[in-house]
């Protein structure tokens, strides 16, 4: 029988790999409350230093999985497929993606998180339609896919358990920042939810988790891999999040932004990345022909929404949350082209409104969030307010400005406005990088 402080050793001196049938050992172990987690977090952040190999991830990810339950949809007809983001700031996408994708023919069972920190999180803003549940049980996942084709649900402790433990774990230990511990946690997941293909829109950029581009960019190649080698068929797009994704940041006012994209009226660089999204979920769902833009031109994605708020128990036509305080705010420095609206300044700003919690307990304002009044590329005149801040208590102005303070720049020259969508890495780049000599 292996021993736990051998194989910190090993890892600790990256002495070789640790083989498929202690990694089963550890996570056995672990869970059973042989192995303490002081010896686990040894074990991690050697990791942390060292990286696990491709064979050592696979196996890593696969008990992981193998910690809890994998739901089953293979009595789903239509192919399922679904999407992950890591996180942005006034990242609404998925709100608007799965009735999209849905209404071109494909299934999508998206299991969501909560928001912590800057970044919102997608149950928070669909919990701020009057009613909605986000804990569907997974006979009623089903239930409802089957029906409307798409929801968006909390994901169950049944839900890769092993991935909690260690998620809360690396996350007091300094572990977090790892390619292949961050690979596996999110891949496993989205594994177990039993989706057949999946498309990961990874952010890079200053409000983003990873804000160094070749490292997202590593990260994604390291996600599709491992989709891959557990069967399921994968995608990443790598994105920009260096401003805010549309005009409208915190939950009830992203979701009043995503309605308003599926009826046709959505931001440029917000529809850039769902569509460049859909199109890939769509082609891995083997739809490829199906047009995202004329379902939405059609009227068929909206309606899809309406179905899946209703599936769901919200009523699509109830007024969402407005907050009590509106105040505009941020005058722009001088007169010229706006060329910086920093993302992270403007999450940390919106989460002091009250949009986001600091503790999982927390509870976030549901209308509490940022409007913004202009995006880069935009020409301002001195003066002119850059954006709306929304609060119930007008007693958070000061801490949000502040963390504004240092958002924009505003100079003579017109920025070059980039693309949203910065890099692609699909099945054949992942089959490509494994060949002898790359
Ligand atoms: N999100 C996850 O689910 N896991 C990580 O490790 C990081 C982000």
């Amino acid at each position: 029988m292996p021993d736990v402080v051998s194989l910190i050793r090993v890892k600790r001196d990256n002495e070789r790999a640790l083989t498929d049938a202690e990694i089963g050992w550890l996570f056995r172990a672990y869970l059973a409350g042989e192995i303490a987690d002081e010896q686990m977090a040894a074990l991690l952040m050697a990791i942390y230093f060292n990286g696990l190999d491709g064979p050592e991830l696979r196996a890593w990810t696969g008990e992981m999985i193998a910690s809890g339950e994998r739901l089953d949809l293979s009595a789903i007809a239509r192919p399922t497929v679904d999407k992950h983001s890591t996180g942005g700031v006034g990242d609404k996408v998925s709100l608007i993606l799965a009735p999209l994708v849905a209404s071109c023919g494909a299934a999508v069972p998206m299991l969501s998180g909560r928001g912590l920190g800057h970044t919102g999180g997608t149950l928070d803003k669909l919990e701020s339609i009057p009613g909605f549940r986000v804990d569907l049980g997974s006979s009623q996942l089903r239930e409802a896919l089957a029906k409307v084709h798409a929801v968006i649900v909390a994901a169950g402790p049944g839900l890769a358990p092993a991935d909690r433990r260690l998620y809360a774990l690396r996350d007091v230990t300094g572990t977090v920042e790892s390619i292949p511990l961050i690979a596996s946690s999110i891949v496993s997941k989205k594994i177990a939810e039993g989706t057949s293909a999946l498309v990961l829109d990874v952010k890079t950029g200053s409000g983003a988790f990873m804000p160094d581009p070749a490292r997202a960019t590593r990260l994604a190649a390291t996600m599709v891999a491992l989709g891959i080698e557990h069967g399921v068929r994968t995608r990443a797009l790598i994105t920009r999040m260096d401003t805010p994704l549309g005009r409208a940041v915190g939950n009830a006012l992203e979701v009043e932004e995503a309605v308003a994209a599926l009826q046709g009226d959505g931001p440029a660089d917000l529809m850039e990345v769902t569509l460049a999204l859909a199109r890939e979920m769509l082609d891995l769902a083997g739809l490829p022909d199906a047009d995202p833009q004329a379902a939405i031109a059609s009227g068929r994605a909206y309606h899809a929404w309406r179905e899946m708020v209703r599936a769901q128990g919200g009523d699509p036509d109830a007024p969402l949350p407005t907050a009590s305080e509106v105040l505009a705010a941020l005058p722009a420095p001088r007169t010229g082209y706006l060329t910086r609206l920093d993302a992270l300044c403007v999450g940390v700003a919106a989460w002091r409104l009250g949009a986001g919690r600091a503790r999982k307990e927390d509870s976030v304002d549901y209308a509490a969030g940022i409007r913004l009044l202009a995006k880069p590329g935009d020409y301002v005149q001195e003066g002119q307010p850059l954006v709306e801040l929304h609060a119930e208590r007008h007693g958070r102005w000061a801490d949000a400005m502040e963390a504004l303070g240092e958002a924009v720049t505003v100079s003579s020259e017109p920025p070059t406005v980039a693309a949203a969508v910065i890099g692609r890495v699909g099945e054949r780049d992942v089959e490509r990088s494994r060949e002898p000599g790359s």
